[in-house]
């Protein structure tokens, strides 16, 4: 029997199969959840109702910019399952523009707006719909990167949007506590998905994990997938307010060279 057997999971964020969310549904379906998978618009929803499918999920429509589409898809979940136990956000966006060249001349107003609003205030959005379908205590998770805490090159207004999602996942999780509901997040290493292809450089990025991480390699969607799960089960009980990182150690590395004999 799975560690995730009985839990109901929504999860938000899968466009393709390389979806970060994707490797995630994989993982609680195996460990024995029962899933609901939403998709973002009427293109999206042509790749992931295959996918939704294989794992035998329910599926709904949810742009997360849309308050209505919000509480559409919690009064569904609850219609169809009378409660929920775990939520994953794995959305992010950010105007291609803002992606490319330096970050004070990338940055616009409007870049800012829309990058914390879809890729932070979405998760308080989900959080306050999902809260009420959560009556015997649920988790919640996100997930941020590295650029959150360390400039990384284009990452820019991203950079922003993930720090204050960070920042969203401790005040989430310090006003739903007493309620018995966890919220955390999952920092996971570069991996090539549709959102991270918009960002200049990702093969760089690629290539420096795999040389100056401890591992030596780059992350996995199993790798996220299975931490996500353990996050949203049971095994994770005591923890809340919490950024996971799942990045083979790459954020622990102060410097790194080959060691020679000094000459
Ligand atoms: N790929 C990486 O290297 C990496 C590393 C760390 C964190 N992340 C984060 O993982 C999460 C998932 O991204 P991914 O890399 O799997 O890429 P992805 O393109 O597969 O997923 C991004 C998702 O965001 C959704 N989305 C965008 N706008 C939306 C809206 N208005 N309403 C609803 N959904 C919307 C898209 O439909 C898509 O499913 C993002 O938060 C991303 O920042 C990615």
């Amino acid at each position: 029997m799975g560690f995730m057997t009985g839990k109901r999971a929504l999860i938000v964020g899968v466009a393709t199969d390389r979806s970060i969310a994707w490797g995630i549904a994989k993982a609680m379906h195996r460990e024995g959840a029962k899933l609901a998978i939403s998709y973002a618009n009427d293109k999206l929803k042509e790749r992931v109702l295959p996918l939704a499918a294989e794992v035998g999920a329910l599926t709904l429509p949810l742009d997360v910019t849309v308050d209505r589409e919000i509480e559409g898809a919690f009064e569904l979940l609850k219609r169809e399952w009378g409660g929920l136990d775990v939520l994953v956000h794995a959305v992010a966006y950010a105007p291609r523009e803002a992606l490319t060249g330096g970050f004070v001349e990338a940055t616009s107003r409007e870049s800012f707006r829309m990058a914390h609003d879809i890729s932070s205030y979405s998760l308080t959005a989900l959080a306050r719909g999902a809260a009420p379908l959560m009556k015997g205590g649920g988790s919640i998770i996100t997930l941020s990167y590295l650029g959150a805490v360390r400039s990384v090159p284009s990452y820019n207004v991203m950079g922003l949007a993930k720090a204050s999602l960070e920042a969203n996942v401790r005040f989430l999780a310090a006003d739903m506590g007493p309620a018995g509901i966890r919220v955390n997040g999952i920092s996971a290493g570069p991996i090539k998905t549709l959102a991270a292809a918009g960002i200049p450089g990702l093969r760089k990025m690629l290539g420096r994990v795999a040389d100056v991480a401890p591992l030596r390699r780059n992350v996995t969607l199993e790798d996220v997938g299975n931490a996500a799960a353990f996050l949203c089960s049971d095994l994770s009980a005591g923890i809340t307010g919490e950024i996971l990182y799942v990045d083979c150690g790459y954020n622990t590395v102060g410097m790194s060279f080959p060691l020679e004999a000094e000459g």
